[in-house]
């Protein structure tokens, strides 16, 4: 079985064409990494860049296609709307395709409140085994083919202030998650988990309290060994820690849209075993690359 990851795609609206008043201090704040950051430059084609993913996941023949958070640069409803369009079909369909929410999805407490992430997405969060959910919907379970169950976790909490980025998963979750590891109706399946935020850095060390994942110990605990996989995004660089007897697999996708960073993983999966992965570089039309900033 065949698995397209790929992450934080951030579709970049056009701030300068905004009512300034509507946007609210912390994307105020924000512009600046757009601007004098270079965020906007970097993520200009990422629609297209998004697009040429999907079709990437219909070529290689993939079983499901994931995208492990940061749909958006800060969570407006025309940026929810173009990774939308972007995904095209692929996002009608919950059998095909798995989509979990990043930080910058909620980056202000109204669009948690309003629910924007859901509003386009959340026909995806329902569950093949409803049993498990523990906290507003996660973890949710699919299961692929005979052989694989996707687990779609929340990291994603509204930051207190612009620059903290940190992730919980938290004790609910983890006790469900726990709960499906150990379902005797997934023996014999392969479990690919995605959070958004890192259990590891590339590196292979813990991130930062300001910008990593808080209960990441407890999750790798949970999943030892190869039939585990951990999928996820938030650092922006594309890596893959092997599974040992202690932790499971750990792919980072990257930014999978990122001018000059652009890629995705294929993974392959067979026997109830996650065997490993393959990075790939999307063909966009009209090619040309612009170079990006690194962690974001
Ligand atoms: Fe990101
Ligand atoms: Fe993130």
């Amino acid at each position: 079985m065949r698995f397209v990851h790929c992450s934080d795609v951030h579709i970049t609206a056009d701030y300068f064409a905004q009512s300034f008043l509507r946007l609210g201090w912390r994307r105020w704040v924000a512009l600046a990494e757009l601007t004098v950051g270079g965020r906007a430059r970097a993520y200009r084609r990422a629609p297209e860049t998004l697009a040429a993913i999907a079709r990437a996941a219909r070529e290689h023949s993939a079983d499901h296609f994931i995208l492990s958070g940061d749909l958006t640069a800060y969570a407006l409803d025309s940026e929810f709307q173009g990774a939308r369009t972007a995904l095209g079909e692929l996002a009608e369909d919950r059998r095909r395709c798995t989509i979990i929410p990043g930080n910058h999805d909620v980056y202000t407490p109204g669009s948690h409140r309003s629910r924007r992430f859901e509003r386009y997405f959340g026909h995806l969060l329902e569950s093949d085994l409803p049993e498990h959910c523990r906290e507003d919907g996660f973890p949710f379970v699919r299961l692929v083919g005979e052989g694989a169950a996707v687990v779609g976790l929340r990291s994603a909490r509204v930051p207190p202030v612009p620059g903290i980025s940190s992730g919980l998963i938290g004790p609910a979750q983890l006790e469900g998650l726990e709960a499906v590891a150990k379902d005797p109706r997934l023996a014999g399946r392969a479990l690919l988990v995605v959070v958004h935020h890192a259990p590891l850095t590339h590196r292979g060390k813990a991130d930062s309290r300001t910008h990593g994942l808080r209960d990441a110990e407890a999750l790798c605990r949970l999943l030892p060994g190869p039939r585990h996989a951990v999928l996820h995004g938030h650092i922006h660089h594309r890596y893959h820690h092997p599974a040992t007897a202690e932790r499971p697999h750990i792919f980072g996708a990257g930014s999978s849209t990122m001018a000059g960073r652009e890629g995705y993983w294929v993974i392959e999966v067979s026997d109830g075993q996650v065997l490993g992965g393959e990075k790939h570089v999307p063909q966009v039309p009209g090619g040309g690359c612009d170079t990006g900033p690194g962690r974001l």
